[in-house]
């Protein structure tokens, strides 16, 4: 008894020593790109979870490759029978809206709810190019906030040399949301506001959700466990403070959020949506801001928007006040 108490006294004061010892222990945690989820999952070969999608790579920056799936809009799926990678790349240039999608953490661009969205925004009329980030399924390197943000960006600046000037669109779903405004941020710096961004269960930055996780809910009271915990994501470069970028973005942004969300809590989308409409104002743009809540009855939870029948029009509702 003495002595299993004293073990569990043990592991339970080792949890934050380990952590300030191995920071990148958090960093696995928060990424948890290594479970690459399908397993089953032939991402060369998309054609066996979503039709007319083509696989390809694209190189960020040297030594890294990244896998991206471009799945077309459903209505051009039977032009697509037997067409080369260069009728596929070409197709971007059609008019229609792109959308890059970022997902979240763990898994890949196979796992069954990302595809989900896509047959969906597929159906809805919109090109998709959805990525895997570095260290992702079969993308080469390691995930960092900052190499994910550069691919992100790259995808970005790659689809707008090809697409001859239609709306391109950054959806980023939960840590993919963090991505997305970062990418967003860096091209505003450079002069161009991204076309638009919508975000799906938003967190205000990554701490935020490591703070209300149920293991860090067992230590908040230990003194001093908070700012350990913030100083480590500080240092390591997990900030991804989606807060402070809305403070200076003026894309258009739409952002997707479920009352019931058990991972990312609802009140965090609240938040960057006020954030975002205060910042519209001070700026004098009129750009639209838009917040989409789904009802806890529901059950979509952090994962499941893709369930309510009405999503299309409420993208194509967001995506055509930019078009005309
Ligand atoms: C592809 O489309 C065909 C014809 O509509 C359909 O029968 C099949 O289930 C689709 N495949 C996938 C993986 O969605
Ligand atoms: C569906 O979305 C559109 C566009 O946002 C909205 O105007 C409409 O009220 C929604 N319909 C339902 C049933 O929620």
């Amino acid at each position: 008894m003495n002595r299993a108490v004293w073990f569990l006294v043990t592991v339970y004061v080792s949890v934050p020593v380990i952590l300030y010892l191995f920071p990148c222990i958090l960093g696995h945690i928060i990424f948890a790109h290594l479970l690459r989820f399908p397993f089953s999952a032939d991402l060369g070969r998309p054609e066996d979870v979503v039709n007319h999608t083509r696989n390809f790579y694209l190189n960020p920056e040297e030594g890294i490759s990244v896998g991206v799936w471009h799945t077309l809009p459903a209505s051009q799926w039977e032009d697509a029978a037997g067409k080369s990678p260069e009728w596929h790349r070409e197709t971007l240039g059609d008019g229609r809206p792109v959308i890059i999608y970022l997902h979240g953490n763990a898994g890949t661009r196979a796992m069954k709810h990302r595809v989900a969205l896509v047959k969906i925004l597929s159906e809805a009329g919109y090109h998709i190019l959805s990525l895997d980030y570095r260290g992702y399924g079969d993308s080469s390197g390691e995930p960092s906030e900052a190499g994910m943000t550069r691919d992100a960006l790259y995808l970005y600046q790659w689809v707008k040399t090809q697409n001859r000037g239609s709306l391109v669109c950054i959806w980023g779903h939960s840590l993919g949301s963090g991505v997305a405004t970062n990418a967003a941020v860096k091209l505003q710096e450079q002069g161009s506001d991204a076309d638009a961004l919508i975000l799906e269960g938003p967190f205000t930055r990554i701490g935020d959700v490591v703070i209300t996780h149920p293991v860090a809910k067992m230590y908040t009271f230990l003194p001093g466990f908070e700012s350990l915990l913030w100083s480590i994501l500080e240092t390591n470069d997990l900030v991804f403070a989606n807060d402070q970028n809305l403070k200076v973005l003026t894309s258009p942004l739409l952002i997707l959020h479920s009352e019931d969300d058990n991972i990312v809590p609802y009140h965090m989308g609240q938040k960057l949506h006020q954030i975002s409409l205060q910042t519209q104002k001070e700026q004098n743009t009129d750009v639209h801001v838009e917040m989409v809540s789904y009802s806890a009855h529901l059950g979509f939870s952090h994962s499941s928007i893709y369930l309510d029948p009405n999503l299309s029009n409420v993208v194509r509702g967001f995506l055509q006040k930019l078009i005309q």
